[in-house]
């Protein structure tokens, strides 16, 4: 299948269009910068995800979405009302989801640094608690133990196998080598298996991966499943799940619309090294669990901003904008690449950085780009921002945090 990744975006008769509605028109009356997200884009994204899934033959999927991308409450609610369950990182998330009517029995909670605080919110949610505390050393287990104990119940745990690969992608978000802070080695996970101290209120029923972010080649999550499967083979626990993460990308460049991996593929890939390393080497039958973030989320939105003035120094041409690094933090951070797209298309006849209003040479946007001439009010929209956009926002410089809007 063609890994069509569909956008809310397209000029039509030379002016920009989200939803099929003229975006000059719908940031009419809005200051900016502001969000903008699609909730069309998302129920595609989402319904592809769960299809593919299921067609793929995977036992039982659970989607726990990963909020760390996007925790809008009117996105986590179209999630919930289409049955996802919840990735969550802190007690701040874990109530997010809750709000937003998520069960607690489709919530795994990850992390290195889960707090007695967090632990008992977590254990203590619905009546039987989280469905899995993913657990990332062996002090946070025995801490879990201690917890369920004092609040008479039984916590239900996986361990996050730390499986000692590099995935392909930028140092910042790559997590599954033994370097990285998270995960737990094999050795260690299975000498805790055998301390009988820590499992009095504890049980383990699954076990987890997670190798990093904006993935678009595979070959370090079919080793990585390789490492999880030949490890729940050597435990002698009946287990509930496997959760393979999340980490699947998106196309913000046009060499990754070439070179990155479909939604299907990414499933062929999962449920093919599943039953070779797993499924056909025993009679047991977990379910797979999933926390995808970016790739349900990233496409639905754009950042949308208006030109405040240009400048030119020397041979340098700037457009400057008043969305800025505090705003979207990923062209900063990682260097990453995001379309900068003029609300009205006409020829791109100037090269030239695209710059926010922070106090930093990194408040940059795009280097060198291609642009019509941009004058004092006029529109731009920043593409592919639906995931790790807002999340990530701050207040640097006193500035305020860009509102929302769901369409
Ligand atoms: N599960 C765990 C345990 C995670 O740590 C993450 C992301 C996910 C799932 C979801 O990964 P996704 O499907 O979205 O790739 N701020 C960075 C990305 C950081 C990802 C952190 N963990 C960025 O803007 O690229």
């Amino acid at each position: 299948m063609k890994n069509i990744l569909p956008s809310p975006l397209q000029y039509k008769n030379n002016h920009l269009t989200f939803d099929g509605k003229r975006l000059d028109t719908i940031a009419k009356k809005l200051k900016t910068p502001f969000y903008l997200y699609s909730k069309k884009t998302l129920r595609h994204y989402y319904g592809n995800f769960q299809k593919t899934a299921l067609s793929n033959e995977i036992p039982s999927p659970l989607i726990c979405y990963a909020l760390k991308a996007n925790s809008n409450d009117k996105i986590l609610s179209l999630l919930k009302s289409m049955g996802s369950g919840a990735d969550v990182v802190s007690g701040g998330e874990l109530k997010k989801a809750l709000k937003a009517g998520i069960d607690p029995q489709k919530i795994v909670f990850s992390g290195v640094a889960k707090t007695s605080e967090e632990i008992s919110f977590a254990l203590s949610c619905g009546k039987k608690g989280i469905y899995s505390f993913n657990v990332e050393s062996i002090e946070e287990l025995e801490l879990i133990n201690k917890i369920a104990k004092k609040l008479k119940r039984q916590a239900r745990v996986a361990f996050r196998l730390n499986p000692k690969v590099s995935a392909k992608t930028h140092k910042h978000i790559s997590t599954g080598n033994k370097t990285h802070k998270f995960g737990l080695l094999k050795e260690d996970i299975l000498e805790a298996i055998d301390v009988k101290e820590f499992w009095s209120n504890t049980t383990l029923v699954g076990l987890s991966i997670h190798i990093g972010s904006q993935l678009t080649e595979l070959n370090a999550t079919i080793k990585a499943i390789a490492e999880l499967s030949k490890l729940a083979l050597s435990i002698d626990v009946p287990l509930e799940f496997l959760d393979v993460g999340g980490g699947l990308g998106i196309d913000y460049t046009a060499e990754e619309k070439i070179k990155l991996a479909s939604i299907d593929t990414y499933m062929k890939t999962v449920s093919q090294a599943l039953e070779k390393y797993y499924y056909s080497k025993t009679e047991h039958c977990p379910r797979v669990v999933f926390e995808p973030g970016r790739i349900l989320v990233g496409k639905m939105g754009v950042l949308v901003s208006r030109v405040v003035r240009t400048k030119v120094s020397d041979n340098c041409h700037f457009t400057i904008v008043d969305a800025g690094m505090n705003d979207l933090i990923r062209p900063a951070l990682y260097e990453a690449y995001h379309e900068v797209l003029p609300e009205t298309k006409s020829n791109k006849n100037l090269t030239t950085d695209i710059v926010g209003p922070i106090c930093e040479t990194a408040d940059c946007f795009g280097v060198k780009r291609k642009l019509p001439k941009l004058t004092s009010g006029d529109l731009v929209v920043i593409d592919n921002a639906g995931a790790y956009g807002h999340t990530m926002a701050s207040r640097y410089n006193e500035r305020d945090i860009a509102h929302e809007i769901v369409l």
